[in-house]
């Protein structure tokens, strides 16, 4: 079996629910039950015995060391993070304690536990740490995607945290030998995605009458990859990637955000009209920027497609279509997603 860290959350919970359908392997899922974290993701698997469920800290050692001793996993996916650059603006300590004390936690219970098993097992032990393109900084206009090589150049506390457990990673492997494997991904979408990240929040917020916040200028560069073509990523990577080694994965489709925004729009008017018969761009508003605001991300993703075979199944215009969907066939979730802690954040970041 393996154990995923973070599988409640967006992408972790992405990745359990493929797993189990695709592989049947057994996952035991560590997660802490933040606010992001959200046990309705993986309420189909209420009667699965391949998937256990384990409310808890990556930060807490011990913890972490009763449940290694117990299932015995051949790997561990580490997906656990706090992961919106907004709140990281707001409020960093949860991102230090998380993102960086909390890897580190989990990187000694790993080490402990690899150092005790037999020669076979130890050998085929994987620690796999999801991270993301943020680590690298920002580009200008006309700069060549982000090769696994681009300087480490983060530029928020999410980033900087993220970062800085890439490198914890790193060193567990240079100095321990480790078996560690580092994916770098871009910004994902798709079902499941809570509604604080760009992508949910316009849909959600176009769906209730409310504006559609656009910061700045709207033209920041982002590289949207289908959740799923980053679950199928991990997989490969999981399976084939070479020990100590780092992989950027992306989509190959930079968009700026008010071209999202628009598509997001298109799609509505087109499975939604609204009442009134106007469009839901007419909701659009555009709000003071983000403090630091990178203004491009693109991802080079030749390394994981050359080496290893990947390639995204999905299109841009084919997944935001089954998110959009995705939304429109979900409304329940929606609603209990929007818990009294999620209204105080938009009521206290959105009030300027
Ligand atoms: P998310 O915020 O939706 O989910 C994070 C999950 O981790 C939640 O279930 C939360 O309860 C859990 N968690 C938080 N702190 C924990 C702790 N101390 N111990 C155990 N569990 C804890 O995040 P996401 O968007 O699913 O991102 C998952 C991972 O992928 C993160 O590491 C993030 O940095 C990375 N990533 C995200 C994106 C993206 O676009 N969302 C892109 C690239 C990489
Ligand atoms: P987000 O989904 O928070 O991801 P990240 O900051 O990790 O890339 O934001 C994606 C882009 O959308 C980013 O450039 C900020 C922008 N954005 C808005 O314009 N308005 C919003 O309300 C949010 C949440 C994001």
């Amino acid at each position: 079996m393996i154990l995923v860290t973070g599988g409640a959350g967006f992408i972790g919970a992405n990745f359990v629910l493929d797993w189990l359908a695709t592989c049947g392997e057994p996952v035991v899922n560590l997660d802490k039950l933040t606010y992001a974290g959200n046990l309705e993701n993986l309420a189909s698997l209420a009667r699965d015995a391949g998937h256990v469920f384990v409310r808890g800290d990556i930060g807490d050692g011990a913890a972490v060391a009763r449940l290694l001793a117990t299932h015995q996993p051949r790997a561990v996916v580490n997906f656990a993070a706090e992961s919106h650059v907004d709140r990281s603006i707001h409020g960093p300590g949860d991102f230090i304690q998380t993102n960086i004390v909390g890897t580190f936690h989990l990187l000694e219970a790993v080490r402990a536990y690899w150092g005790g098993l037999a020669a076979p097992e130890q050998a085929a032990f994987r620690f796999l740490h999801v991270s993301t393109d943020e680590v690298y900084g920002s580009l200008g206009p006309g700069d060549a995607a982000f090769t696994e090589t681009h300087r480490y150049q983060p530029n928020s506390p999410y980033s900087a945290s993220k970062a800085a457990s890439d490198h914890l990673v790193r060193a567990y492997h240079h100095t321990y030998g480790l078996p560690v494997l580092t994916t770098n991904c871009s910004n994902n979408y798709g079902p499941y995605h809570f509604p604080e990240k760009l992508i949910p929040l316009m849909i959600v917020n176009a769906l209730a009458g409310k504006p559609l916040p656009v910061y700045g200028d709207g033209m920041q560069v982002r590289d949207w990859l289908y959740v799923k073509d980053h679950c199928s990523a991990i997989r490969r990577v999981l399976e084939a990637g070479r020990l100590g080694e780092v992989y950027n994965v992306g989509g190959w489709n930079e968009m700026p955000n008010i071209d999202i925004v628009n598509a997001v729009c298109r799609l509505l008017d087109e499975l939604r009209p609204r009442a009134d018969g106007q469009s839901y761009r007419t909701q659009i508003s555009y709000v003071a920027d983000r403090p630091g605001h990178d203004r491009r991300y693109a991802i080079d993703a030749r390394k994981l497609e050359q080496e290893l075979g990947w390639k995204p199944a999905e299109t841009f215009e084919s997944g935001i279509r089954k998110t959009v969907l995705w939304y429109l066939e979900h409304p329940q979730w929606v609603a209990h997603v929007q818990t009294g802690a999620y209204r105080d954040w938009v009521k206290t970041h959105y009030a300027a």
